[in-house]
């Protein structure tokens, strides 16, 4: 199935920058597509709610005021995460007000709810969802979302343990619609793979944080340059659900990464499961991918990056 229009008309890279909790807002957003990838922040980053119609609208202006200026490279378009789930209780004024900016492209994460697909579908926006097995894939399809997002091993935040070969190899027996990959792709030669493989596009999250235009206190950018697969731990404690961390920060918060308790589900609460704020603002989320990161750059330097290294790979290739 070819792709939706929104999903690659306006791309310089088969690429969408993944929403992260704190880091991402409209600064980070904007940067992204005007730099030709898909930006994309999570609704309940706009704290309090009412700020979320405030970011939808700077967002908006900004990307028409630079699509008029630049016709010849207009930016990507852009996206907004919600978390369904029922403890979210601002989900109803989150998705009424990506309904009223038509927002292109929404990406649901936990749950897949056939009436947050129906709300995206009434203006021509897309939904896709993202999951970490096969199981997840099928019921989100069935529910009415239009593409998938498959999150594999090695993924920044909470993340699946598959294997992408494996993930997305299982999908393709059954789906031919948008899919994308996630997990530790930092390299040009990264996307590509991951369409030899099967997938889209490629869901990038980790390298983002490492930009001046993320929100992301300068240590925390410090050590995804200074950091690689080995600093990073694959635990359920902080959040009640498996994710990737960086070492040091845990350290840093008086614990040893190599001997963390499993996580008590009893004090488990929706906060902490979705992105609760002292989890992610003192424990930081990383991929496995960050060797590829070697400074603090401009998001434009970092896209130009994965752009001259996913040609070398394709001219490599001989593609
Ligand atoms: C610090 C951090 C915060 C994240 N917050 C969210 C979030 O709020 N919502 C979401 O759907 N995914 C979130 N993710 C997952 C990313 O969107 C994406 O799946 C992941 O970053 C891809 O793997 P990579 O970091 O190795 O590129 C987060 C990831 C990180 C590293």
């Amino acid at each position: 199935m070819a792709l939706p229009p929104i999903l690659k008309d306006k791309l310089r890279l088969p690429v969408i920058g993944s929403p992260l909790f704190i880091i991402s807002h409209p600064k980070l957003t904007l940067a992204q597509c005007k730099a030709g990838v898909i930006g994309a922040f999570p609704a309940l980053n706009a704290r309090p709610e009412s700020q979320l119609d405030e970011w939808l609208a700077e967002i908006t202006e900004e990307l028409a005021r630079h699509d008029a200026a630049h016709p010849d490279r207009p930016a990507a378009p852009f996206a907004v995460n919600q978390i369904v789930h029922m403890s979210n209780k601002r989900l109803e004024h989150d998705l009424s007000l990506c309904v009223k900016y038509k927002v292109p492209v929404v990406i649901s994460s936990l749950g897949a709810v056939p009436e947050v697909n129906a709300a995206v579908h009434s203006y021509g926006g897309i939904v896709l969802h993202d999951i970490i097995n096969n199981r997840h894939a099928h019921s989100a399809i069935r529910k009415g979302a239009d593409g998938l997002i498959a999150v594999a091993s090695g993924a920044g935040g909470h993340a699946g343990t598959l294997s992408p070969f494996a993930l997305i190899q299982e999908i393709r027996e059954w789906f031919d619609g948008p899919l994308l990959l996630a997990g530790a792709i930092a390299t040009g030669g990264a996307i590509l793979a991951a369409e030899a493989m099967g997938a889209d596009m490629a869901y990038i999250g980790s390298p983002f944080i490492a930009t001046q235009e993320a929100r992301a206190s300068e240590a925390y950018k410090q050590a995804i340059v200074e950091g690689a697969a080995g600093d990073i731990v694959y635990s359920n404690y902080f959040t009640g659900i498996h994710g990737n961390y960086l070492k040091p920060s845990i350290v840093a918060a008086g614990m040893d990464p190599d001997n963390l308790p499993p996580a008590d589900p009893s004090k488990m609460d929706f906060e902490q499961a979705t992105g609760g704020a002292k989890a992610w603002k003192d424990i930081w989320g990383s991929g496995q991918g960050i060797s590829a990161v070697k400074a603090v750059e401009p998001v434009e330097k970092l896209v130009d990056r994965l752009e001259a290294e996913y040609k070398a790979a394709r001219a490599r290739l001989a593609l």
